[in-house]
């Protein structure tokens, strides 16, 4: 390559490293996948290597990202590096030789762990109390999140047990490849943009400058490694790992200490194998050498020390082709642009159908009818179109431009301002209709038992209902005519419409569908306001006061009964006897004040949520895991694991009966 050649192809590596460096570390919003990047670092590398033109502000002399403006920043006293990477047995072959060749001997071994895909956290603890936690940022200085961290209910505010003065932790946050999923449907519901997969969304969440949002994602977290002064308590990786167990942090345990690499390769090929079985999203594996003493003697080098290796699993991909892009009507009009596939096997299962998210993802890809294009699956389960393969191909079909009006009833499409979604706002949409109607009568909202997708479809098609209000006028004489509809199944749908009627205020609220009014939300609002009557009457300064409100659901509640057809609604619902208002909560005793529980197994005689509570009336709280803050464990018939890590951690196991006795 001439030399101006390679200055310009070093300035166009440096600008898109920069670019990709941003998008993963500022924005958690990756533009390439990593093999890509790690390409395009190697021939970075090599060219200002050879023609001598490092630079301090290349992108190759930076680990990781800046840290972000939002939060104060704080120096890592060790940096916190990266792993190089490897794709094959070959290049793990390579890392064993190198690693054998620096210490002179074979007489070590290896630790391997999985490779969670996350995000690295520094934990500190003094006098084993968590007195910080921090991303990584650029290896040496990163964001202190620790108000963040604390949200994560993994991660333990104390040590148990003898501790050193300080200790130091760390390993990754991630999120359950199961609630990434349930939490991305909810927000393209709510037409909000999605999140890639479950890394971003843990990222994104943890750098949220409110952590009482924050606590309502559900991020895990995985020890990985522990640094302090006493290195007699653990001088290797597996003695560590042990350690951070004993010190009450979750650890996972995937893992084996290997004496060879054959060994170690062996392993990671079983792992890969059996990748989509774990809840969590795992990328590959770190193999360590096992032996402080040896990691000392190979040391670092720039980016990543010597003694640790990740290995890549193949990120699993199909090539197959858009056959047509349709749109799908959401509950609140969200017009989601879907990509209707020739169908294709992709890990485990036959994908036919992709979101597309919205009409400014697909431009970005440029993704349009006809394309061959790759596909890859998020978190392993949700199916996502990464690229076109030859987006230079001749004749291909048209770009992809949003119709203007819904492809349901007709009506205009609408975009509000500063949103990516286009919405169908022509609220008799049937589409919309029945969804509406469906979340109404789910099971978290009034339970309305029987009233399924189909029954729905049927009622609303044949003109019987309009709204949820409808349901409420329905007798057993119109439903019978119905297919399918026996005189018994009509009979018992209008009484559990009927039983429906008892379900508290913040069901009923929950159940109306206001946009971003969702179960938690809803019972804030019930909690805080008590009557449809005083929640209508109040403005955007009187929602936000309350707690979990910030000005988006306040506007949206506003619009919402500023409506005239929903005011029209609420006084039916009245007429009709639903719970409208709930009286004061009053704590009923704090007999279990400061005392945390974690419930599992089902009860003889409670149901869980009664259980709940009854914990909550009663000044008490539940957490999801045990972990040593737990105080007790309420363990009913078929307790799992709960069960377990409650006698592993010496916490006190109870049934129902001692439950009802610590509340007398
Ligand atoms: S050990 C010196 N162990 O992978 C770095 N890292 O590419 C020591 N990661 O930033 C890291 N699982 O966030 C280690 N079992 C594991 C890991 C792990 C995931 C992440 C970590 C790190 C990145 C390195």
């Amino acid at each position: 390559m001439a030399t101006q050649d390679v200055r310009k192809r070093i300035d166009e590596l440096r600008e898109l490293l920069s670019r990709a460096d941003d998008a993963y570390y500022g924005k958690a919003d990756p533009i390439m996948p990593d093999r890509e990047y790690d390409r395009l670092m190697q021939e970075l590398l090599g060219l200002e290597l050879e023609h001598d033109l490092q630079d301090p502000q290349s992108p190759s002399t930076r680990i990781g990202g800046k840290p972000s403006k939002e939060f104060p920043t704080v120096v890592h006293p060790v940096p916190m590096m990266s792993l190089s990477n490897t794709y094959n047995r070959d290049e793990l072959f390579d890392f064993d030789r190198r690693v054998r060749d620096n210490l002179g001997h074979s007489d070590f071994t290896y630790m391997a762990e999985l490779k969670y895909d996350g995000m690295a956290i520094r934990l500190r603890y003094e006098k084993g109390r968590l007195v910080l936690g921090a991303t990584r940022g650029d290896g040496e200085k990163g964001d202190d999140i620790t108000a963040n961290i604390r949200t994560v209910r993994d991660i333990p505010h104390r040590l148990a047990g003898p501790v050193p003065d300080v200790v130091e932790v760390r390993g990754e946050a991630y999120m359950e490849r199961e609630a990434f999923a349930r939490l991305n449907r909810e927000r393209e519901e709510q037409g909000e943009t999605v999140f890639a997969n479950p890394r971003n969304f843990t990222a994104g969440s943890l750098k949220m400058q409110d952590p009482v949002v924050v606590a309502s994602r559900p991020i895990r977290f995985f020890a990985y490694d522990l640094l302090f002064d006493e290195n007699d308590l653990a001088r290797t990786q597996d003695q560590k790992l042990d350690q951070l167990a004993r010190f009450g942090l979750p650890v996972c345990s995937v893992r084996k200490k290997c004496g060879t690499i054959e060994e170690v390769a062996d392993l990671i090929g079983e792992w890969d194998q059996k990748r989509h079985s774990y809840p969590f999203e795992t990328d590959g594996a770190v193999v360590k050498v096992n032996e402080d003493r040896y990691r000392e003697e190979l040391g670092n080098t720039a980016k990543a020390p010597r003694w640790a290796i990740a290995y890549k699993f193949e990120a699993e991909q199909a090539t197959t082709t858009i056959e047509d892009i349709t749109l799908q009507v959401g509950r609140l009009g969200t017009i989601t642009p879907v990509a209707e596939l020739t169908p294709v096997l992709l890990a485990g299962t036959t994908v036919k159908r992709a979101s597309l998210h919205n009409e400014d993802e697909i431009l970005r890809k440029d993704i349009r009818r006809g394309d061959s294009v790759v596909i890859e699956k998020a978190g392993d389960i949700i199916p996502q179109v990464i690229s076109v393969v030859n987006p230079g191909a001749p004749g291909r079909q048209e770009p992809f431009s949003m119709p203007a009006h819904c492809p349901a009833c007709n009506s205009e499409l609408q975009r509000l301002e500063g949103e990516v979604a286009w919405r169908c706002v022509n609220p008799a949409c049937p589409p919309q209709t029945r969804i509406r109607i469906e979340h109404f009568s789910s099971r978290n909202a009034m339970d309305i038992d029987g009233l399924g997708t189909a029954i729905v479809e049927q009622l609303v098609d044949e003109g019987l209902i309009e709204t949820f209000a409808d349901l409420y006028e329905l007798d057993a004489g119109r439903l019978i005519p119905l297919e399918r509809m026996a005189e018994k199944s009509a009979r018992n749908l209008i009484d559990a419409i009927e039983k429906s009627k008892s379900q508290p205020f913040e069901r009923v609220l929950y159940a109306l569908g206001i946009r971003f009014v969702g179960e938690k939300v809803a019972k804030d609002l019930a909690d805080h306001f008590r009557s449809v009557d005083r929640l209508m009457q109040a403005g955007t300064d009187e929602l936000t006061a309350v707690d979990s409100i910030g000005p988006r659901i306040a506007e949206s509640v506003v619009r919402f009964f500023g409506n005239d057809e929903n005011r029209a609604i609420i006084a039916r619902l009245r007429e009709y006897g639903l719970q409208l208002e709930q009286e004061e909560k009053t704590s009923v005793s704090d007999k279990l004040a400061g005392k945390t529980f974690v419930l599992t197994g089902t009860l003889p005689t409670l149901k869980r949520d009664d259980a709940a509570r009854l914990i909550g009336e009663n000044g008490g709280r539940t957490a999801g895991s045990v972990s040593k803050k737990t105080d007790y464990v309420l363990a009913g018939e078929a307790a799992g694991s709960k069960l377990d890590k409650a006698k592993k951690l010496n916490v006190e196991i109870i049934d129902e009966e001692q439950f009802f006795n610590l509340l007398k």
